[in-house]
This record gives C-alpha cells, structure tokens and sequence, in this order.
C-alpha cells in the first residue's frame, strides 16, 4: 500500500485529484490534509468520507506542530502539495495570508515531509509565476520568474522552496506549472463559475478593464492527469508545464458562456481593471508530452457545456456557498466597481 499525503483535497483541483487517486490507484491511500478555509469543502468528498483508503485531516499547513502529528499518525510515502491561497483579487486585498499559507505552509511541509523520509514530493504551482506576456511567445519551464501579484509572488516563494530543497538537501521535490483550471465544482470567485453563476441570476457580468487578457483554459481532469503523471514519472528537481493550448480573451470566453445559457450580452459590465492584471499567458506543454506522455485532451467547447451544465444542476451548492462570508467578499470586490456612475473598464 502507497500512501500518499494530498494537500488541499478539499478544495476545486484537490478533490479531484482525491477521487481520481482513490477510482485509478486501488493499492494507495490518500491522506487529505486540509485547513477547510473558505474554498474547502467536503460535500465534494462525501461519497469517499467512509472509504478506508481516505483519511481526512484538518490541519493549516502555516502550523507545524499539527503538520508533524500527522506526519506521526500515518506513514507518508508520497505528497502532492495542491494547498494554498488560490485567488489573486483576494492576494490584493489581503496579502499576508498568501504569504502564511502559501510560503510558510509549503516551508513547513517540506521540512517535516523530508525529515520523515519522504520518497516523492510534488509542488503544485502555477503559470502566473512567470508573470505576463507581450502579444506573442509561450512560457516554457526556462522562462524567468517574474511573479506580478501578490498570489503569484507567494507561488514563486514557495516554489523557490521547492527547489532549495532538492538542491540543498536533494530532496525528490517535482515542480508543476499549470494555466487557468475549469470544470465542475470551482469556487465561484474565478471567471467561469461567477459569470455563470451571475448569469443564472440575471446579475452583472463583471469584465475588468477591456476584456483582452488572454488566458490558457485547461479542464480540471486534464491537469489533475498531468499531476499524476508527474508524481509517478516526473524527474527529481525538474518542472513540467501544463495547458489546455486553448488560449482565449476572456470577453470570448464569457460571450461563449451567455451563447449556452441563452442571455443576451447586456448582462456584461465592463469595470475598473485589476491592479497590476497580467495581460497575457499562454503555455508550451512539450515537456510534459515529451517526458510524461501526458496530452490535454477535453475540448474547451465540451468542457464549457458540461462545466455550466454541472452549475445548472447544483444551484442548491451554488447558493449556499454564495451567502454568508462570499456576500462580504463580493461587496468588497465588486461593489465599488459595479455601482452606479462607477469609472468603466475602458
Ligand atoms: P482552491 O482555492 O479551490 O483550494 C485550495 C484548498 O487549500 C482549499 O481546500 C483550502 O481549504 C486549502 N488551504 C488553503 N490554505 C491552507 C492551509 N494553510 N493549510 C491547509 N489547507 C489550506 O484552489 P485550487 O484552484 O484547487 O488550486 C489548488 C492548487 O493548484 C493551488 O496550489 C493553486 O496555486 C494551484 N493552481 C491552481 C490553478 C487554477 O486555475 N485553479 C492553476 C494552476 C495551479
Ligand atoms: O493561470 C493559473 C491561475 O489561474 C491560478 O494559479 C489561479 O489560482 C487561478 O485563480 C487563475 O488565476 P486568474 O487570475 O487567471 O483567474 P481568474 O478566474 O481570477 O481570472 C481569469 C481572468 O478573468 C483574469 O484575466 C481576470 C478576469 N476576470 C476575473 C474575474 C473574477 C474578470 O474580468 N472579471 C472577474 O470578475
């Protein structure tokens, strides 16, 4: 039996992660250590809460004492570190967490991970440490970081961690460095859930700035395929890159939204940008194709469909998540940019 320690199993790209490890390795175990903090959320798991080959921790990686007793209570073979502050609009307006959680969090695990024997370590990151692109070009995992929110700087932090950690004390850390995820069960504070969520309730559709930021989208099944393939096949102290290669202005992407809900394009506001937004990313995956043998393989078309089709049919989860703490958040982004006399996008 191969345990294996998840991190952020309760959140949008870890419980996928959960169950595909639990459907695809029937000889692993998945530890799932998780804070629970407003992103996670265990009515995604709660098929596999009973499952032997599932423990759940609830533990916040910035405390270490906690992280070691779980180290203590299960022998850990393999990690797949997905845990972290997630969203960049709320790195903007509060920083330090993503500093705590991200950084912190991270040094802690591989401290206690690597004094525990661990053989295996992934590091989940993300492209947005590399920054922004001009009009043309591909981020390739030789690209140099230049992380430009306060999200993708605690990203880069950690994942410098990472890499200290294999080169310092050679430790097998795996780095992943993946574009914009989608599908079903994403937190709707990102683009695709919250402008089918608002359009659902007939409510506006904030694009920031002109709408022209391109982003690589990549369905959920497909990073969490590459994830697997890189703790299982990925070469001690190297990167992989991950994309959908489907790159996309986000106007294009929330009219393609509107055209399959069937509402018209005068639910779109455009408002005040995102301080410091990156304007373009697009990723060069051939190293995963090469070296994993991994390929994106959802259409973004198909994803979409299903993706709105799955917040369609769990309105009930939508809402709940949507009232209580989520209302405060949303006053607080999208209040001032949405009120009435309010300066437009562009
Ligand atoms: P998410 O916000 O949906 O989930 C994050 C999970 O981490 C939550 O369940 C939360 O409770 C947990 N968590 C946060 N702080 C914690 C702490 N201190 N201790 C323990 N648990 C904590 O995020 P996601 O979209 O699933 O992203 C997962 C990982 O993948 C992150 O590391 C993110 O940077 C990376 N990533 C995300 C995307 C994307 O498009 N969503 C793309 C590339 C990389
Ligand atoms: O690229 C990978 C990253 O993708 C991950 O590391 C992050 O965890 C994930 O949140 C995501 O970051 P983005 O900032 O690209 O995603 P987000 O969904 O917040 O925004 C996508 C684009 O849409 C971005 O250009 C900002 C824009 N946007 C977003 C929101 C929430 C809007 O125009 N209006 C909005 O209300």
């Amino acid at each position: 039996m191969t345990t294996l320690l998840l991190t952020g199993g309760a959140g949008f790209i870890g419980a996928n992660l959960v169950r595909k490890v639990l459907a695809e390795r029937p000889d692993w175990k998945v530890v799932n250590l998780d804070a629970l903090t407003y992103a996670g959320d265990l009515s995604w798991l709660e098929d596999v809460l009973g499952d032997p080959r599932h423990a759940f921790e609830k533990v916040d990686l910035a405390d270490r004492a906690a992280v070691e007793a779980v180290f203590a209570r299960h022998a850990i073979d393999h990690v797949a570190h997905l845990a972290a502050e997630s969203h960049v609009d709320r790195s903007i307006l509060e920083p330090a967490i993503f500093v705590r959680s991200n950084v912190l969090g991270t040094q802690n695990l591989l401290d206690v991970a690597r004094q525990s024997g661990v053989k295996r370590f992934l590091h989940v990151s993300t492209d947005e440490v590399y920054g922004t692109l001009g009009a043309t070009g591909k981020f390739t995992e030789e690209t140099p970081l230049a992380p430009n929110s306060p999200y993708s700087a605690s990203k880069a932090g950690s994942d410098l961690l990472a890499r200290a950690a294999f080169h310092t004390f050679g430790f097998p850390v795996v780095i992943t460095r993946c574009s914009n995820n989608y599908g079903p069960r994403q937190f709707p504070e990102k683009l695709i859930p919250l402008m089918i969520a608002n359009a659902l309730d007939g409510k506006p559709l904030p694009v920031y700035g002109d709408g022209q930021q391109v982003r690589d989208w990549i369905h959920v099944d497909d990073h969490c395929a590459g994830l697997l393939a890189a703790l299982e096949r990925g070469r001690p102290g190297e990167v992989y890159n991950f994309g959908g290669e489907t790159e996309l202005p986000n106007l294009t992407v929330v009219r393609a939204l509107l055209a399959i809900l069937g509402r018209g394009e005068e639910l779109i506001r455009y408002v005040a940008d995102r301080p410091g937004h990156d304007r373009r990313y697009a990723i060069d995956c051939g190293k995963a194709k090469r070296e994993l043998g991994w390929m994106p393989r959802q259409p973004f078309a198909a994803g979409l469909r299903a993706t709105v089709d799955w917040y369609r049919s769990n309105a009930a989860w939508v809402a709940r998540i949507r009232s209580g703490a989520y209302r405060d958040y949303y006053d607080r982004q999208y209040g001032g940019r949405l009120a009435p006399g309010s300066a437009p996008g562009h």
